[in-house]
């Protein structure tokens, strides 16, 4: 993504980074790219703290927005002016295909003419493609369960200790207000549904520009 962006866009880009988390996403691009500068939007008020403390302001090139990338008006909390890139890592399955719409306009508007979106995701085949389905699923599935370097945590470990640990009490149950549910997942779009929203928010290029079975990186130009 990080190639994509300077090949497209230089080496000087403001990126906009959607579900940033605790900013993995954001820290390559400030890392490989020196001159770039990053905003950060989640809703998660841990992912937030942690990211904030652990990765910081870089030198004033990083800024955290807290907002829910589902309300009508999370862009009124960004700082002004377009950027040339917006990316996402992912994050927007957690959108059903009526939020992406909305949120793909909303992205077009914050884009500058020319600027690209980046939505790396596991963005499916579609339902009659049952067979190379299955097999990416396999395949992620056996990439992913690996042996765990020692000391590491499993996920719900991780969130067991941080649930408590006196430092985030107040996140904590500003996570729980926000989260009631546990994610599992929304009917998120194939990746032609993707594809066809952003073209109707207004993008006039729409191409995948890297993958590995269902995990593909759908890039978008205004
Ligand atoms: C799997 S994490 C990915 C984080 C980061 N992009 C990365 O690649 O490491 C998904 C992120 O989406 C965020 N998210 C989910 N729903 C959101 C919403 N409605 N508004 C803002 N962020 C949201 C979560 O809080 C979480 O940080």
């Amino acid at each position: 993504m990080v190639d994509w962006i300077s090949t497209l866009e230089g080496r000087r880009p403001r990126c906009l980074d959607l579900g940033c988390g605790t900013g993995s996403v954001s820290e390559r691009i400030l890392a490989n790219l020196p001159a770039a500068r990053c905003v950060g939007v989640d809703y998660d008020p841990i992912l937030l703290r942690v990211g904030a403390t652990a990765l910081g302001s870089v030198r004033g090139r990083m800024t955290w927005v807290d907002a829910d990338l589902r309300s009508r008006a999370w862009t009124r909390r960004l700082p002004r002016g377009k950027f040339d890139a917006v990316v996402s890592s992912t994050a927007l399955h957690w959108l059903t295909g009526a939020e992406l719409q909305r949120l793909y306009r909303q992205v077009a508007g914050q884009l500058r003419p020319g600027g690209v979106f980046l939505n790396a995701d596991q963005l499916r085949f579609p339902e009659s493609s049952r067979t190379l389905r299955a097999a990416a699923r396999a395949r992620r599935r056996r990439d992913t369960v690996g042996p765990r370097p020692a000391g590491a945590l499993t996920w719900s470990d991780w969130w067991e200790a941080i649930a408590r640990d006196p430092a985030l009490v107040t996140e904590s149950a500003l996570r729980a207000r926000r989260f009631p549910h546990e994610h599992h997942g929304t009917p998120t779009p194939d990746l032609a549904g993707h594809a066809t929203r952003m073209r109707a928010a207004g993008f006039r290029e729409v191409e995948v520009v890297w993958a590995d079975g269902e995990s593909r990186v759908l890039a978008a130009v205004r």
